[in-house]
């Protein structure tokens, strides 16, 4: 039985291309780009190569790329370097609730530290209102951080008109485009940003590699000190074939973004319609229309994500729940607290990222395997006795 995959959203394949691509970095090419021989030479090419590509796929200059490793470490270089940058200008952050932790942690850090953060409100399907960001910005706001689309449920962002809000008070905007990157398609002018974080492996590319776009002019403090490196905003010996690749990989989608779009939307409507007509008591999570092509968040009323995404598991079906599941405790995800959803539903969320591989015999075969499995989980369910269930 081959697996399916549709977890795209927590990490996608690389692409053989993408590999091939790296290899020669790893082997013969494997010189350092600091050094001024032919070796470190060539390494250092590779290296403003993919920095080109990166800039053009977002509208930028190549100087405005700080290579990073992983959209975990832009986010953290975005929001403690502007804070550090600008503190003695003001000490507000604003952010929205459905920020990935690699937001919420860091911010969480820099409240301990004396910073005011605003979490905005959003609505049932994750939106930020702009009105509200308009709302929230005073005298002492420094930056408004949004993510472009979430990670469980989808929603895409009104940036351009939050980023419009922000720069008419001289505050500068980060997003994270973790999710959006090498999918959909914007330039960082497009959507108004001033600061942007993504990450290679979720587009195909290697783990442990992605950047920062950080606008000419934005006044941001280096995080990691040291050799000088990335024009001594990110010290540490360049990943050089992780760059490679996810140079590579933005070859990639150049390439084949505009077809995966519809290729993907329309999977992802066949497997949401299937469930709908299939299964009873489920809830569709996100907005209906402003949402990644690839995403499907499904609520189950009467189920557990956990067992229902196990027994998927076992019948080959890998895909994530919407709740951070430990043996010990089940803790529900902030992103479906925050859009108001039951948290009997919320414990009950699976989400189906879809990707370049995914094939409509797929879909058919969840659309198959899915709705016995929660009815099975549902009638098990109803029989426990109440002393056994999970509060
Ligand atoms: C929205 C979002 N931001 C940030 C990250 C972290 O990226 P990385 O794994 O490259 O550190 C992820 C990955 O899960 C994500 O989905």
């Amino acid at each position: 039985m081959r697996s399916i995959y549709l977890d795209h959203a927590a990490t996608t394949p690389t692409d053989p291309a993408v590999l091939e691509a790296m290899i020669p970095y790893y082997q013969d090419r494997y010189g350092n780009p600091s050094s001024l021989h032919s070796f470190g030479r060539a390494a250092k090419s590779a290296v403003e190569t993919a920095r080109k590509k990166v800039a053009a796929f977002l509208g930028a200059e190549p100087e405005e790329v700080v290579f990073t490793s992983g959209g975990t470490e832009a986010n953290n270089m975005a929001l403690r370097g502007v804070a550090r940058a600008l503190r003695n200008r003001g000490n507000h952050i604003v952010i929205s609730p459905v920020e990935h932790h690699a937001v919420l942690e860091p911010c969480r850090d820099l409240a301990e530290e004396g910073f005011e953060v605003t979490l905005l409100a959003v609505d049932q399907h994750g939106m930020v209102n702009p009105d509200d960001v308009a709302g929230v910005l005073t005298h002492r706001t420094i930056l408004v951080s949004v993510m472009h689309a979430n990670n469980e449920i989808g929603t895409i962002q009104p940036l351009a008109e939050i980023g419009r809000l922000a720069h008419e008070k001289g505050i500068y905007v980060h997003t994270d485009a973790v999710q959006t990157f090498g999918h959909i398609p914007f330039t960082v002018d497009d959507i108004g940003v001033d600061l942007l974080s993504l990450s290679a492996h979720k587009m195909y590319g290697p783990k442990g590699v992605g950047a920062l776009y950080v606008r000419a002019g934005t006044r941001i403090a280096a995080l990691l000190r040291g050799g000088g490196q990335e024009g001594g905003r990110r010290a540490s010996t360049e990943n050089v074939p992780g760059i490679v690749g996810l140079g590579k990989a933005v070859d990639l989608a150049c390439g084949k973004m505009t077809g995966e779009i519809g290729e993907l939307s329309r999977l992802r409507d066949r497997l949401i319609t299937g469930i709908r007509e299939r299964v009873e008591r489920v809830r569709i999570n996100g907005h209906p229309e402003k949402k990644l092509p690839g995403n499907a968040s499904i609520s189950f009323d009467g189920v557990e994500a956990e067992p229902l995404l196990l027994t998927l598991d076992l019948m080959g079906i890998a895909c994530s729940g919407g709740s951070a599941c430990s043996s010990t405790n089940v803790e529900t995800s902030h992103v479906l607290a925050a859009i108001g959803l039951d948290p009997g539903l919320a414990r009950g969320t699976l989400r189906f990222s879809l990707g370049r591989a995914t094939t409509e015999e797929e879909i058919d075969r969840v659309l198959d395997v899915l709705p016995p499995v929660v009815r099975r989980l549902r009638s098990a369910g109803r029989k426990e006795p109440k002393e056994m269930r999970r509060s």
